[in-house]
């Protein structure tokens, strides 16, 4: 049987739920016009993205790698949280048992007001900085842009009609000295790397420790899963383990096929999740008109929403 698509009964649901989980993926910031790693805009140079997150490439070719993320970390502090964000900030503000699960290492829930206390960075912050000898040093925070002079090609900006040469594949990486990167100040050895999840390697013990005691608490009413393929463990695994608490499960994805498994009284919603989040929550966070600057404005002022909206599909 199909999943549900009623956006009337969801707000019912979200409405009358307590504990609340979310995984989201690289899809909520797509509207924020961050490339997603898998599917259209997948590819970097003649590279996919996903062959750049591991441990293996930096040790291969650290400068490719470096100006990868130099060019993502660019790209993030660029981007602005788009209504998505906003709207999951609010759903997190307003409900109390409301745990969100990111993949995205951009920055771009915390900048939009999610509270850290119901936010776990599953994959890192691409603003952070680590040794990749792990001596143990951690920059938190760093904005640098870029983030030494030999990265700066990752950095520069181009009109929308030409493409950076950076990103043609055509056109010869930079060539970087391995002594032009950066190297940390700690060890003196080591190069430094961003603070994210590669591939391979382990996330943080501590919060999956803290997330399982969460999800142990007791029956969860809705898994809201948002913009991720949900290919890469253990993140995905958080969508059964929701499920065995008894959750409702709520796909927000342009692409149909990220529907696969969800039964007849899971929701489907087809679509960008800057458009159909604000619409979902509406009954708990009131009225978002698209204008994010004056989102938070007509939320507060808000008392009973108006039932005025329809999936733009
Ligand atoms: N709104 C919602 N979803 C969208 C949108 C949008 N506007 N645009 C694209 N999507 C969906 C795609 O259909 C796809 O299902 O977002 C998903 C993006 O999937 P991935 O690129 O696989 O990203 P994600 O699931 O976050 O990847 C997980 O894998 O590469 C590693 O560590 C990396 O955190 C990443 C993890």
């Amino acid at each position: 049987m199909a999943p549900r698509t009623s956006i009337a009964e969801f707000r019912e649901l979200v409405n009358s739920s307590d504990r609340i989980m979310a995984l989201l993926g690289a899809g909520l910031s797509a509207a924020s016009g961050l490339p997603t790693f898998r599917g259209a805009g997948g590819l970097w140079r003649n590279h996919e993205s996903t062959s750049l997150a591991t441990p293996e490439a930096f040790e291969a070719d650290p400068a490719l790698v470096s100006l990868f993320y130099a060019w993502r970390k660019h790209m993030a502090l660029k981007a602005k949280p788009n209504a998505g964000h906003y709207a999951l900030a609010e759903l997190a503000k307003r409900k109390d048992n409301f745990l969100c699960l990111s993949q995205n290492v951009d920055g771009l829930s915390s900048q939009a007001g999610h509270p850290e206390s119901k936010l776990r960075l599953l994959h890192g912050s691409i603003l952070d900085v680590t040794c990749f000898n792990k001596c143990g040093y951690v920059e938190y925070n760093n904005l640098s842009d870029p983030p030494c002079p030999a990265l700066a090609p990752a950095s520069e900006d181009y009109p929308p009609d030409q493409t950076m040469p950076l990103l043609d594949p055509n056109m010869p990486a930079p060539k970087i000295e391995l002594e032009d990167l950066l190297h940390c100040p700690n060890c003196k050895t080591g190069l430094l790397r961003p603070g994210v999840v590669w591939f391979g390697e382990a996330l943080d013990e501590t919060m999956l420790d803290d997330i399982d005691d969460w999800i142990m608490l007791g029956r969860i009413d809705l898994m809201l899963v948002v913009g991720t393929t949900a290919a890469i463990a253990p993140a995905a695994s958080y969508i059964y383990d929701a499920q065995q608490q008894g959750a409702v499960v709520a796909v927000v994805n342009p692409d149909p096929d990220s529907a696969d498994g969800l039964g007849s009284s899971d929701f489907f919603f087809q679509g960008s999740a800057a458009e159909i989040l604000p619409q979902l929550f509406v009954g708990v966070i009131g009225v978002m008109d698209g204008d994010v600057c004056q989102i938070l404005v007509s939320i507060t002022k808000f008392t009973t929403p108006p039932n005025v909206f329809s999936l733009p599909i």
